[in-house]
């Protein structure tokens, strides 16, 4: 089980560090791997925070050329000389604010990889697209853009159900990670308004490896919480 916690654009080097010095306090369980991915800026009092300990530090998106004229981005030796350890990539907020494309989605997975970074490459549907019937047909074309990595990992995540507090029903996940785990065989997490309450039902789904977690993951309580959900029974 892999539970990771989105921050988007949430907590600035201090409020960051602060955060990871008091997850290092709690409880976790062992047997669930926890990641957290703050904001660029932040990643270097994240990374200090942490050290010792097995929580990883993964960043929001990054480039796929090590270096060059690409103002505003961010290569994966970038990363690595700060030590974080992976990369959330293809999140539906850049595609859909930032014209991430499944293109330039898949040159970024792909770099990372080589580049030796651990991946979470995030695939989901809108409600228009749900609401046509065109919800496995989407996934489809978003994952035939990957190739299966022993680093790669996949979070579902309906676009519908992300800050919105819907989530999609244990079934309709488990549904589509099927889907999705008949194009590719890795480790799936579902995302989108992941919270204590929902947690330990979802990832229950035995289609189900972990949780990608937005909102509730800018909370130690409700953070330490759902990964307490996923320890598997
Ligand atoms: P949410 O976000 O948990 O706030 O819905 C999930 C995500 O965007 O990764």
């Amino acid at each position: 089980m892999l539970i990771a916690g989105n921050w988007k654009m949430f907590k600035g080097p201090a409020e960051a560090g602060e955060f990871c010095r008091a997850l290092r306090d709690v409880d976790l369980p062992s047997v669930v791997d926890v990641v957290v991915c703050p904001p660029y800026v932040s990643l270097a009092a994240s990374v200090q925070a942490l050290a010792g300990t097995e929580i990883g530090v993964f960043a929001q998106n990054c480039h796929w050329e090590d270096q060059g004229a690409f103002t505003g981005e961010v290569s994966a030796p970038m990363l690595q000389e700060l030590g974080v350890y992976g990369t959330l990539i293809g999140h539906s907020e850049r595609r859909q604010l930032f014209g991430e494309t499944d293109a330039t989605v898949a040159r970024r997975v792909h770099a990372c990889l080589e580049a030796g970074l651990h991946v979470i490459a995030c695939v989901g549907e809108t409600d228009e697209e749900r609401d046509k019937g065109a919800t496995h047909a989407v996934l489809r074309r978003q994952v035939a853009a990957f190739e299966p990595d022993e680093n790669l990992v996949i979070a579902y995540e309906p676009v519908w159900a992300i800050g919105t507090g819907k989530t999609a029903t244990p079934q309709m996940a488990q549904e589509a990670h099927e889907t999705i785990k008949e194009l590719i065989d890795v480790p799936m997490l579902y995302g989108g308004s992941v919270k204590p309450d929902n947690a330990a039902e979802l990832m229950a789904q035995p289609a189900i490896d972990g949780a990608l977690v937005g909102g509730a993951s800018l909370e130690i309580d409700s953070f330490a919480a759902i990964c307490r959900a996923a320890i598997p029974s």
